[in-house]
């Protein structure tokens, strides 16, 4: 099996099939770990690169984790210890990567199209880690397989994202991702984080934290994305928006609660409720590391399966 496509910039580069392959995969590989049996180091002889211009901990380490468990090189270029520091241009530094033998590209970026733009000018695969307030396609892959593991299906379920929308790219690339597997996508969040114009791209919008959190099957909590918010104050604004004790009660009986992380505990979520049991957080961040393996799996070696013994051990 092998993705119809070269990168992973969006969720729209995806075929149903290679979601299929991934998810797939995904299971497989954890099945695998969780067995304690060895897995095929598909990308040996492989040097991934990692660069991240934007502070992460769940997708840059788990992208190395990832690649390394398939037995790849990896390298990781942060801006602040690259020659981009003396005016390099980030094409430059992968161009040069390239070729080194750098052979898989993962790259954040703060500004959005950053690694559709490097894509276009390379030979190897390019996965967006995270472009501005875009798209984070990966997220949105791991969140969508940890509901698929509790769920079986995402058809017709309610999952409901709430806080600062548009900034947040694993929003988006949730939304998209989600409505293909059948959901219904609900954003809640006061209008200048939420605004009405994201009606356009498929959601539901829910001004009212209660209407928007009683009915869903899954909630998604999301960081305030300050960082972006360019001389604006929504801290006010955001208060009637964080997931407290009270609201356990509210929810249906098996709701589940999710944040991509970082979680600011107090913020947009209550540390009661961040820890709860219907907290399903740290599932997202073990299904990370597959869905990472996965998608490195497919697109750095294109058929997984061919001579792999231990991945095709069910
Ligand atoms: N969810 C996520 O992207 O986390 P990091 O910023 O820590 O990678």
């Amino acid at each position: 099996m092998e993705l119809t496509t070269r990168h992973l910039l969006d969720i729209a580069d995806l075929s149903p099939q290679d979601i299929s392959a991934i998810f797939d995969m995904a299971k497989r590989l954890r099945s695998i770990s969780s067995n304690q049996k060895e897995i095929t180091p598909s990308l040996k002889g492989k040097i991934a690169a990692n660069l991240f211009f934007e502070p992460s901990t769940r997708t840059r380490v788990s992208f190395e984790m990832a690649a390394k468990r398939l037995g790849a090189e990896v390298v990781n270029i942060l801006e602040s210890a690259s020659s981009v520091k003396k005016g390099e241009t980030l094409l430059d530094t992968t161009l040069n990567l390239q070729a080194m033998g750098c052979n898989l590209f993962i790259i954040r970026h703060p500004e959005s199209g950053v690694p559709h733009q490097i894509a276009r000018h390379l030979k190897v695969p390019v996965i967006n880690a995270g472009d501005g307030s875009h798209a984070h396609p990966s997220q949105a892959l791991l969140d969508a397989m940890t509901l698929l593991d509790k769920w079986g299906t995402l058809e017709g379920k309610q999952v409901t994202i709430i806080g600062d929308i548009i900034h947040n790219r694993v929003a988006k690339s949730d939304l998209e991702l989600f409505l293909r597997l059948g959901a219904k996508v609900t954003f809640c969040g006061p209008e200048p984080l939420v605004p009405t114009a994201l009606r356009e791209l498929g959601a539901i919008i829910e001004r009212d934290f209660l209407n928007a959190i009683k009915n869903a099957d899954a909630i998604m909590m999301l960081r305030m994305q300050s960082e972006r918010w360019s001389g604006d104050d929504h801290w006010e604004l955001i208060e009637p928006y964080r997931l407290t004790r009270e609201h356990l009660g509210v929810l249906k009986k098996n709701a589940l609660i999710m944040a991509p992380g970082p979680i600011n505990r107090g913020v947009e979520i209550e540390s009661v409720v961040a820890d709860s049991e219907r907290s399903i957080i740290l599932d997202q961040v073990e299904w990370g590391l597959y869905v990472r393996m996965a998608i490195l799996h497919l697109l750095g070696r294109g058929d997984p399966l061919r001579g792999s013994a231990a991945v095709d051990d069910k």
